[in-house]
């Protein structure tokens, strides 16, 4: 008789750097956030992005599998004791079509190496700070936002967002409207401070309260109008961008031409952008 011999079941290798997952909310089809566990070593930069991800199905070729990775904003602010982050939705993306599944209690990879260009760091002192957004551009703005340094170092924020759908504005005007309740930055800003901020939300292919996309609306000038604020200035105003590449692109020409230079973590100026993570 011959010997059976049945290999042993193909185990999931472990993931070094996992973290568990506290919370999921789901806003629209398209639209979900998360928060996690932070690892006690990470320290990170309000406005940074992190790798995270999922492991990946097992390749039918080589029988193995590999990791999921992609770069996410995190969204909630440096001093947080966990970590949040704001996810589109895509059925067949590689990641998002698994990681809108995840629960409570799942596991997720997490490099912990914070890095980007949306920091204070990057920038020289203004008067006035511009936070540009589109679709799920608005995450390191939700950690902006709640830091302490956005309140001290500027004057006034205004933060723009430019969505398709007047539900995609919704996590954006959640995290708005927690700003009058937040703790913390009542207690470090100073009660009222959430008055500094100036909301500009608008929509492009859904009616809404305010219809059209940010370039325009400030290449016409109504968006100055509406804000009651004078055009962008290289001496007062200071900007990031964080949204689709099209828009990245239109709104960097726009701010050159207003006189605004780009800046880095090693040569801060007077604007800065990154891309929005698509899958
Ligand atoms: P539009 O509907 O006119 O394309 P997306 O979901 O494709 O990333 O787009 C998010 C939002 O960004 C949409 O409202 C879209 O408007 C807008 N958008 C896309 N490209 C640009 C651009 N070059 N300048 C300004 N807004 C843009």
């Amino acid at each position: 008789q011959t010997p059976v011999t049945t290999a042993p079941a193909a185990k999931a290798p472990k993931l070094p750097n996992t973290e568990t997952v506290t919370e999921v909310k789901h806003y629209t089809d398209r639209l979900f956030s998360f928060k996690c566990t932070r690892p006690a070593s990470l320290r990170f930069r309000s406005g940074e992005f992190v790798m995270i991800g999922l492991m990946g199905d097992v390749n039918p070729k080589t029988g193995k599998q590999v990791p999921l990775l992609r770069a996410y904003s995190i969204a909630s602010p440096s001093w947080d004791e966990e970590l949040e982050f704001y996810s589109i939705k895509v059925q067949d993306g590689p990641l998002t079509s698994k990681l809108q599944h995840i629960k409570v209690g799942d596991e997720i990879f997490l490099k912990p190496k914070p890095v980007g260009t949306l920091v204070h760091d990057a920038l020289i002192p203004g008067k006035r700070m511009w936070f540009f957004a589109t679709g799920t551009g608005f995450a390191p703005f939700a950690s902006l936002l709640r830091e302490p340094q956005t309140y001290e170092d500027y004057d006034e924020i205004i933060i723009t967002h430019t969505c398709r759908q007047a539900d995609e504005l919704i996590y954006g005007r959640n995290i708005i409207e927690s700003l009058k309740e937040d703790e913390l930055l009542n207690e470090v800003i100073g009660e009222g401070f959430w008055k500094k901020i100036k909301y500009y939300p608008t929509t492009t292919r859904e009616e809404s309260a305010k219809m059209g996309r940010i370039t325009d609306l400030i290449n016409s000038g109504e968006a100055y109008k509406d804000l009651g604020v004078e055009p962008l200035c290289p001496q007062n105003d200071r900007a990031m961008i964080c949204g689709n590449l099209a828009f990245n692109l239109e709104l960097k020409d726009m701010l050159e031409a207003a006189g605004l230079e780009e800046g880095a973590n090693s040569k801060p100026a007077q604007y800065v952008v990154e891309k929005a993570f698509l899958d």
